[in-house]
Formats: C-alpha cells, sequence, structure tokens
C-alpha cells in the first residue's frame, strides 16, 4: 500500500481527500497545526473508512519536527493543502501569508527532496488568473496578476514547484486549480466549518438557513451578469477530493508537470445558489443586496476539459446535491465541529 503524506489533511478539503484516498487503496497520514481546522474532522474520517489515521500536530515550517514524520514512512508522494486561505485577512496579515504559505512549502520541498520523495500535488485556486482575460478559463489563460497576498502566494508557489520540476525532471508535479468548492459529505459526518464569520457563500447561507446568523448579504447585483449577481463555478468538495486520486494515478504514470483546473465548468449566479438552496432544502434564507465586496469579479468559471482529457477526470455532483450536502451537514452540525 502507497503512503501519501498530506500536509493540512484536517482541513475541510483535505478531510473529504483523506476518505477518497482510502477508497482508492492509498494510506494517508497528516500533518497540520490545527490552526485554521479540528481534530474531530480526522475522527470523523476514521469513523467513515472504519481506521485510523496516523496524525502529527505540527507547523511544516518546523523542519525538524517534518523530519520525524519523513524518517518514520516511505512517503510515494504528498498532496500539500496546508495554508492559509483568507483573501481579506491576507491584505492585513501579509507577512504571515507570505511566511506560512511560502516558508511551509519551502521546508517541506526540503524535507521531500532529502527523503527522496519527488511526487507532488499543489492546492492551488482559480485565484491565480487573477481578472479572468477570458471565460471559460483553460489553463493557458495568462496567470499571475493577483490583487491580494494569499492569490499572490499561490501563485509564486506554482512558479516556484514548476522551476524545481524543469530543474529535475524526476519530480512529478500537479498543479490543481481550484474553482468554488462547496458542500459536504453525503453522510453529514464531515464539513465546511469556517472560524467565526464565514468569508464565503456556502457556509453564510447554511449558517443563516440554521439560524446562526440574521441575513445573508449579497454583495452586488449590478454585475453585468445574467440577474446582476456574481457568477462562480461551484465544485462538490467530494469531486474535489476525487481530483486528488485522478491526479496521483497520473503521477503514477510519471506525468512531469500537469496543470489542471477542478470545475464543474458550468457557473451559477449568487441568486442562483441561494435559490436553489431553498428549493432542494425547504428552507428560507433571508437575504439583502449589499454593495460590491472589493475585488470580487464580475464571472469565473472554467473549462474543466483538460482534466477530463489527460486525468480521466470530471465533476459528477450538480449545485443540487451541493446544496443538499451542505445543509446536511449544517443542520447534523449547527456548531460545526466544536
Ligand atoms: C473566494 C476567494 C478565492 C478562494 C475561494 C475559495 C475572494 C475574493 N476569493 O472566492 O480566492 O480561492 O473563495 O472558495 O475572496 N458572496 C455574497 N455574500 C457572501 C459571500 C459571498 O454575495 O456573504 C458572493 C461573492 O460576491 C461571489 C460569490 O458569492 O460573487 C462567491 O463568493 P465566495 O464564496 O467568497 O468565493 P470567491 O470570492 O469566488
Amino acid at each position: 500500500m502507497k503512503t501519501i503524506l498530506v500536509t493540512g489533511g484536517a482541513g475541510y478539503i483535505g478531510s473529504h481527500t483523506l476518505v477518497e484516498l482510502d477508497k482508492a487503496g492509498y494510506q494517508p497520514v497528516v500533518v497540520d497545526n490545527l490552526v485554521n481546522s479540528n481534530i474531530e474532522s480526522i475522527r470523523r474520517v476514521e469513523k467513515l473508512i472504519g481506521k485510523k489515521i496516523p496524525f502529527y500536530n505540527l507547523d511544516i515550517r518546523d523542519a525538524e519536527a517534518l523530519e520525524k514524520v519523513m524518517e518514520e514512512y516511505e512517503f510515494f508522494a504528498c498532496i500539500h493543502f496546508a495554508g492559509l486561505k483568507a483573501v481579506g485577512e491576507s491584505v492585513n496579515k501579509p507577512l504571515e501569508y507570505y511566511s506560512n504559505n511560502m516558508g511551509g512549502t519551502f521546508v517541506l520541498i526540503e524535507q521531500l527532496v532529502k527523503h527522496n520523495c519527488k511526487n507532488v500535488i499543489f492546492s492551488s485556486s482559480a485565484t491565480v488568473y487573477g481578472v479572468p482575460e477570458t471565460i471559460p478559463i483553460t489553463e493557458g489563460c495568462p496567470k499571475g496578476m493577483c490583487t491580494n497576498p494569499y492569490g499572490k502566494t499561490k501563485s509564486m508557489l506554482e512558479d516556484v514547484l514548476m522551476d524545481v520540476q524543469k530543474a529535475d525532471k524526476e519530480w512529478n508535479i500537479v498543479l490543481l486549480r481550484y474553482f468554488n468548492p462547496i458542500g459536504a459529505h453525503p453522510s453529514g459526518e464531515m464539513g465546511e466549518n469556517p472560524n467565526g464569520i464565514p468569508n464565503n457563500l456556502m457556509p453564510y447561507i447554511t449558517q443563516v438557513a440554521v439560524g446562526n446568523r440574521e441575513c445573508l448579504g449579497v454583495f452586488g447585483n449590478d454585475y453585468d451578469t445574467p440577474d446582476g449577481t456574481g457568477v462562480r463555478d461551484y465544485i462538490h468538495v467530494v469531486d474535489l477530493a476525487r481530483g486528488h486520486v485522478a491526479a496521483l494515478s497520473a503521477i503514477e504514470r510519471k506525468c512531469g508537470l500537469g496543470i489542471y483546473n477542478l470545475g464543474t465548468g458550468r457557473g451559477y449566479s449568487v441568486l442562483d445558489v441561494i435559490k436553489t438552496f431553498e428549493k432542494v432544502n425547504g428552507v428560507a434564507v433571508p437575504y439583502r443586496i449589499m454593495p460590491r465586496r472589493d475585488g470580487d469579479v464580475a464571472e469565473c468559471y472554467s473549462n474543466p476539459q483538460k482534466a477530463k482529457n489527460e486525468l480521466g477526470w470530471s465533476a459528477e455532483y450538480g449545485l443540487e446535491e451541493m446544496c443538499r450536502d451542505a445543509w446536511n451537514w449544517q443542520k447534523k452540525n449547527p456548531e460545526g465541529y466544536n
């Protein structure tokens, strides 16, 4: 059985990926410093798969601590999720973002080299495209014009990893550019568990629906889109998790460098999401129109054809399932993992 180092494995996308790794016959080993996640997510994964997952509470910038884990296992590959990810916060605390995301990745790569593991899957984001030049967005669209430190770290780390692979062709590196992951495991055992006030749309909707918050603010209804609200490519987190397993198969085939959008290719507006959520779940989501949010774009959705052609992966779930599963999770866990 191949062992996979999963950094940030206790987080939203990481935890869902653990389940899919297990299903595909891999043994995940998690390192996470739990700054933005909860150990309970690992317990839930263990409950779902009926097995223990080796877990190490450490910051990947701590080379000594990481090295101890590297010495204990022989990793086939690393899936690197660990990082800070709040756009607004990154504007106010740029150094924390550069230190965590850049610094953490440098230490990780050094350790991987030292222990001869040259297979990496990196959690990147559609944010690297900035204001997209054309839509739907293909992997060939120019990147790098990010307006916030979070996005810049993702874009710069992509460059770093590409250079690493260019210098040494033994590396297989897959950069996965996520669109907007939402939803939860269909069991309702795992889901998104943001700290404090949610920044993103779906966790805000579910918290309003469950009664933790009064009213959703819709950020702008005067965009050049069919109903004036922002359009995004929402993707079910389980589909996204499976994209990582598909990327591992590519690595098994020695893919070299691979860059893929992970999205559905369909754009939905904020109002589409609210209406679908209300219809599928039979609950009301009160909202009011607010001013636009700084840094938001009108439309952002993927062309996911490359992942389909080269990884044999495409998203299976639609918006209705995303809304159903997000609600199922929130209903069963009104306070998340807390
Ligand atoms: C955001 C990040 C992106 C990150 C992604 C992860 C920004 C600018 N971008 O994308 O870098 O990779 O999350 O999922 O933060 N909306 C509301 N009310 C809310 C929240 C959101 O109307 O309370 C709207 C937004 O204006 C947008 C849509 O919902 O049109 C989606 O927003 P969000 O979930 O925050 O995702 P993105 O901004 O697309």
